[in-house]
């Protein structure tokens, strides 16, 4: 039997909740041994549920000496998104392996910040990319190295919804100077990571549009859309909003290849290739949240390299944060890559 992962929750909000369900899904491999909130009782709150000790100052969560009731092997960091970086640095220090929400952080110079305190530490991060464990992805990943789509030339990713938040409940997520940017480096990060995941080539260029068409009480976007051309050939479409609801059969991706196409949402998928057929698949729902985190205690208890580490989440972030330079300038940005 493997050793428990004995995890500490950093930010006791909203998808930490989600996350601390997950843990006490998999009782055998892992559990929530401290959470940690600026707001203590809402640590606290969470820690009791959990059975758990409660910190105000996530500094002191990794403090605690390794054989204490309440070590943490591994910190999930669930802040906003202007914290992550901090965090990341501080955990990867203290040896703790990472598990780390969107963004990794919000500007490439902490990211590199990021990869090279991971490194130092050699622990593992991985980004929580949940929406790389919908069934529809992973069997669309399968079909196009299988080369039943042939060569990839596009890829396109949506992400929208009609969001309720109101400026009262925006919180971090209004200001640039904490969520990073608007609804692109937020919601939007998903359809990017999945896009990177899908186009499979490193990104060159970038050229966005962004508009606020509904929110006027975030600082920044609330709908981004984003061309990205990878080394590979492909080209790739973000489209990605929190003004509109899109049509209930709006696919989450798409992707168009020499040899035919498909498109997919979470649950279902369809391949229609050039010689006239055609398959569809439907999958049973999968919790991504629970499957993401069971992933993270898999990989940390084997050494194997999460799907999405520091690295790729770096890449995301170039590219996002390339969008943004490309609204503003109007011009196509180059991306030289991370010298990593
Ligand atoms: N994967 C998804 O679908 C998804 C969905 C929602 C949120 N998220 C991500 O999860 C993260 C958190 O979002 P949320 O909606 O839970 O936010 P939230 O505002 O509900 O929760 C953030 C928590 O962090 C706490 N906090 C703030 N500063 C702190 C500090 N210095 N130390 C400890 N705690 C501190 C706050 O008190 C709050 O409880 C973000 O990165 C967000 O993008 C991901």
């Amino acid at each position: 039997m493997t050793k428990q992962l004995r995890v500490g929750i950093i930010g006791a909000g909203g998808i930490a909740g989600l996350h601390a369900e997950a843990y006490s899904q998999i009782p055998d491999a892992a559990r929530v041994t401290a959470v940690s909130d600026i707001d203590l009782p809402a640590a606290e709150a969470m820690s009791g549920k959990l059975g758990a000790t409660p910190y105000e100052d996530y500094h002191a969560m990794l403090a605690v000496e390794v054989d204490a009731v309440d070590a943490v092997d591994a910190v999930d960091i669930c802040l906003p998104h202007h914290l992550h970086a901090d965090a990341v640095v501080a955990a990867a220090r203290a040896g703790k392996h990472i598990l780390c929400e969107k963004p990794l952080c919000t500007t490439p110079d902490e990211a590199a910040v990021v990869r090279r305190a991971v490194a130092e530490a050699g622990v593992t991060l991985m980004c929580a990319h949940n929406q790389l464990f919908l069934p529809a992805v992973a069997a669309a990943k399968e079909l196009i190295a299988a080369g039943e789509l042939g060569d990839i030339y596009e890829v396109r990713t949506n992400d929208a919804f009609r969001t309720g938040m109101t400026a009262e409940s925006a919180g971090w997520r209004a200001r640039t100077a904490t969520a990073g940017g608007g609804e692109l480096i937020d919601t939007g990060y998903h359809p990017s990571y999945l896009l990177l995941h899908l186009a499979g080539g490193q990104p060159t260029q970038v050229t966005a549009m962004l508009a606020n068409h509904r929110l006027d009480f975030l600082e920044a976007e609330d709908s981004a859309q984003v061309l990205v051309r990878f080394d590979n050939g492909v080209i790739g479409n973000i489209a990605t909003s929190w003004a509109y609801q899109p049509p209930s059969d709006t696919e989450r991706f798409s992707v168009f290849g020499s040899k035919g196409s498909l498109r997919g949402g979470g649950e279902w998928l369809r391949l229609e290739t050039i010689d006239g057929g055609s398959r569809a698949r439907r999958f049973p729902a999968v919790d991504t949240f629970s499957a993401e985190i069971a992933h993270f205690v898999r990989c940390v208890g084997t050494g194997e390299r999460p799907p999405h580490t520091e690295i790729e989440g770096s890449v995301v972030l170039e590219v996002i944060m390339a969008a943004y330079r490309s609204a503003d300038s109007g011009e196509v940005v180059g991306l030289s890559g991370l010298g990593v």
